[in-house]
């Protein structure tokens, strides 16, 4: 399966084979990415427009690369899996033509993915299977949503964020403290060594009023507590409160102990909250498992408190390699092979969605 990914600021491609094994379906031979990081930088964000242009500039060369670093070619394919959405419209549009062209004159099935079904899938291509029923996090900067997920690809949106998503908190936290694009990886990094109590964060709290009911899809069994819409996040008063604090200095510069105490205090707050209503869901729904997948669950703390308090809790929790974690095209081949073999295809005619559900 080649996998193709362009929902945001990544131009991916990559070629992964099914294995025949129950325990590990999945083998990637290729993950290639063309990150436009250094392209954003400048503008402390994506910018949609170049980020479409830049895709078409990358594209070609991606796909070369990614069967050529699997040792394949062409006519090896058996199929193409690309990404509908959701994500940039612009962006979409350019893997999904490059998709659709090379499934089209190779004669190959092209399977339709969900961004956020690849992040899920991401889980399996690195763990296998997971125990199920699971709960899964999906953690990104344009996403943070929690998933049931009851059987192998079905996935049932049982809370998100109200707001920002984490990674968006990560973003814009570390824009105002002047630490750089993109923001996760750097606070991450500062955090280390300092005193995560020295600031006393607000955590969100979502009254019984505000839990009015979303769009969601089909209810598994014991739905109706996620409907009360418990289990939803909300980050844009936590980006506040730091916002006051540096106002609050008067354009007196943070040193770097000061520096690293904010950033820990911040990182604190963002995986509590997290995991919280993760291991929440995961006792009202049952679930055997918990998954954490996105570009956030890179990051090292959370990785490290989901997994102690998994053990306490008595419940495996799964993360994928730290190359699956940020926007890749692995996951959307793998989450391409789960579709094509319950027999799902894509027409010719299939457009990007930039608010596609999942499903
Ligand atoms: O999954 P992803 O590549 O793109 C989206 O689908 O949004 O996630 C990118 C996000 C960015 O917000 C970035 O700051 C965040 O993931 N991120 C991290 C870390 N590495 C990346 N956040 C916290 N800690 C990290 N180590
Ligand atoms: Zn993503």
């Amino acid at each position: 399966m080649l996998g193709v990914e362009s929902s945001c600021d990544e131009t991916a491609a990559a070629v992964v084979e099914e294995t025949g094994a129950p325990d590990k379906p999945w083998r990637v031979r290729s993950n290639v990415i063309a990150s436009q990081v250094a392209l954003h930088r400048e503008w402390g964000g994506v910018v949609p427009e170049l980020a479409s242009r830049q895709h078409l500039r990358d594209i070609c060369g991606v796909l070369e690369r990614a069967l050529a670093d699997a040792g394949i070619g062409w006519r090896d394919l058996g199929a193409v899996a690309v990404t509908q959405g959701p994500g940039l419209v612009g962006s979409l549009l350019v893997g999904l033509q490059a998709a659709k062209s090379v499934a089209l004159s190779l004669d190959l099935p092209l399977v339709a993915v969900h961004h956020l079904a690849g992040h899920i899938e991401s889980l399996i291509l690195h763990n296998g299977p997971l125990p199920l029923p699971a709960v899964v996090l999906v953690v990104s900067g344009g996403h943070t949503s929690l998933y049931l997920m009851p059987a192998d690809g079905e996935y049932h949106l049982i809370g998100r964020t109200r707001d920002d998503a984490a990674g968006e908190a990560y973003d814009k936290v570390a824009k105002l403290l002047g630490l750089g694009y993109p923001g996760g990886p750097v606070i991450d990094r500062v955090s280390k060594g300092g005193n995560d109590r020295a600031y006393d964060l607000p955590r969100f709290k979502i009254t019984h009023k505000d839990r009015t009911p979303g769009p969601v899809g089909v209810r598994p069994p014991g739905f109706e507590k996620a409907l009360e819409h418990r289990a939803d996040f909300s980050f844009s008063g936590l980006k506040t409160a730091v916002l006051r604090l540096v106002q609050a200095r008067d354009g007196r510069p943070f040193s770097d102990p000061e520096m690293a105490d904010l950033c820990a205090s911040f990182q604190r707050a963002v995986v509590d909250a997290l995991l919280t209503r993760t291991f929440e869901a995961a006792g009202w729904f049952g679930a055997k498992s918990i998954g954490i997948a996105g570009g956030v669950s890179a990051n090292s703390r959370l990785r490290a408190d989901a997994i102690a308090r998994g053990e306490q809790a008595g419940i495996p929790v799964f993360v994928p390699a730290l190359s699956l974690t940020t926007d890749n095209a692995a996951m959307i081949a793998a989450a391409g092979l789960r579709r094509l073999r319950a027999g799902v295809t894509a027409g010719w005619d299939v457009n990007a969605n930039a608010s596609l559900p999942i499903g």
